[in-house]
């Protein structure tokens, strides 16, 4: 989809459909909905009357223009009440007007901020519009041989604005928003890739091409025998019954001349778990493909980081491993010893996601950070405790939990904190070694973030829990079902935020 930003009056669009907002409380609420009636010979005022546009949120009207020269229809999107719309409910409605185009198969469109008739800034609108369409539209085809219905996905949208000096704020906005929503892209599609197509080996690869492609980051992997000369000896535990090789891939964005601590962002990249000999019930095994989804999240990160020269150094660190029960796997009872020293008693090789996690951020800690933060698929009790639409946050810095709370509000994303106190570090005692890796199944979200806790030391730290968030079982507004890149515009929000406070 191309996106242009035009001045002049909307009526000039030459469009399939332009796109309009009504509100429960307010149906016309800008001058350009008037202007649209007029040329619809007063058919939108009609359907107001009759009860066909109500406002309310999901709904949308298409209204065919008969005598127009230029925009052959409108679509007016439901947005609920005028003082509750907001830059998501603006995203959902945008992602609402380009399937239904795609299911008419239109193919260029046209809006403009103006018509929303609300005090938020014409960028933001116009940003929320781009992420909506771009976000909305996705589907993952790498597999389907034969073409699905409506392939020709809409080719272009067009922002108006009136005023000349405003269109290069909505420039940049909009390229940005582009950005953002190609990086949530890039993340769906791989942990949409079976874990087959996505190995270990396949995830380091798409972050070399990151790298040659991106004059700013350059991008590492360890392979097993570098991370045995460290002594990454949870990732090699876990790795052990896999015949794919572990890799430890290191993403270095250097956004900066300056020499201020990087912020270092941890994304759990578990191309496969079956469970290991803790093997999991073979209903819903498949999803486990998607356990890599906080390593997906931290490369998309990163790869917007650059495009959107964001003046910071961000490092991406991605343990990448399957966790599969072969004959050399790590066992129930064995006791590993990370790289941080400290020795683990494995309980459950099912909990392996808190051991690579563990070998990455004590390798952070070379970094000297300013802050780590963590995403990952980790615990299917924190879908228990919030419900699958949730991150789990949980960290020992207070400001940096601000931040990311800060930049949920804006990106739409749900995020809630759960505490840390130090009674849950009893639950992982171990009798032989200096921890377990499960506490049971009480407060099971927080005894893994309290079992990270002992590796993320000397610096700042947030840890996600991504594992209901990651993969929609039905769509929402602008997410269809799968895949949903959670994670990225949490992430770049807060990396755009960051010198604000
Ligand atoms: N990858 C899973 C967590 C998960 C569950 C992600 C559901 C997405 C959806 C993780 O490695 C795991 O298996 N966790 C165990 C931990 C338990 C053994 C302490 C779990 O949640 O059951
Ligand atoms: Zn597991
Ligand atoms: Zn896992």
């Amino acid at each position: 989809m191309k996106i242009k930003i035009k001045q002049g009056n909307i009526k000039e669009a030459k469009a399939d459909a332009v796109v309009l907002f009504s509100y429960e409380d307010d149906s016309m609420p800008a001058k350009t909905m008037t202007e649209f009636n007029a040329l619809s010979n007063n058919l939108i005022r009609k359907m107001i009357d009759a009860g066909d546009i109500t406002g309310k949120t999901k709904e949308i009207q298409v209204i065919f223009l008969p005598d127009a020269q230029n925009t052959k229809r409108v679509m007016v999107v439901g947005l609920g009440k005028k003082n509750e719309a907001d830059l998501e409910k603006i995203r959902g409605a945008f992602a609402l007007a380009a399937q239904k185009a795609r299911s008419m198969k239109l193919s260029s469109m046209a809006t403009t901020p103006d018509m929303a008739g609300l005090d938020i800034p014409g960028e933001l609108i116009a940003a929320a519009a781009v992420e909506g369409m771009k976000l909305g539209l996705y589907r993952f085809t790498a597999f389907k041989t034969e073409e699905p219905d409506n392939v020709n996905d809409i080719e272009e949208l067009v922002i108006w604005s009136e005023e000349k000096k405003g269109t290069a704020k909505l420039k940049e906005a909009v390229a940005e928003a582009g950005h953002v929503a190609d990086a949530v892209i890039f993340a769906r599609n791989l942990v949409s890739m079976p874990s087959n197509e996505m190995t270990p080996k396949d995830m380091a690869r798409e972050a070399i091409a990151i790298g040659t492609n991106h004059k700013n980051i350059e991008v590492k992997v360890l392979d097993e025998k570098q991370m045995k000369k460290l002594g990454m000896n949870a990732l090699l535990g876990v790795t052990r019954g896999s015949r794919e090789e572990a890799q430890f891939i290191i993403m270095d964005y250097q956004g900066t001349k300056g020499n201020e601590p990087p912020i270092v962002l941890i994304g759990k990249g578990l191309t496969f778990d079956s469970g290991g000999i803790s093997i999991k019930p073979a209903e819903n095994m498949e999803e486990m493909k998607t356990d890599m989804a906080g390593g997906a999240a931290v490369m998309g990160a990163i790869m917007a980081a650059a495009r959107l020269n964001i003046p910071r150094r961000i490092i991406g660190l991605i343990p990448a491993t399957e966790n599969m029960p072969g004959g050399l796997a790590y066992k129930p009872g064995d006791v590993l010893k990370t790289l941080s020293g400290l020795t683990v008693e494995v309980i459950s090789t099912d909990a392996e996601g808190r051991l690579i996690l563990a070998d990455a951020l004590t390798y952070a800690r070379r970094f000297k950070p300013a802050a780590v933060i963590d995403l990952a698929t980790l615990t299917g009790a924190c879908i228990v405790a919030l419900g699958e639409n949730v991150i789990g946050m949980m960290g020992t810095d207070q400001k940096l939990k601000d931040r990311l709370k800060h930049a949920a509000e804006i990106t739409g994303e749900k995020l809630w904190e759960l505490p840390l106190w130090e009674d849950y570090c009893e639950a992982i005692q171990s009798d032989i070694a200096d921890l377990k890796n499960v506490g049971g199944r009480p407060a099971g979200a927080i005894t893994a973030g309290a079992f990270l806790s002992k590796f993320a030391k000397d610096y700042p730290w947030v840890h996600l829990d991504i594992a209901g968030p990651s993969w929609l079982k039905q769509d929402r507004p602008y997410t269809p079902k799968g895949a949903s890149g959670v994670g990225v515009r949490l992430l770049i929000q807060m990396l755009k935020n960051w010198s604000d406070n």
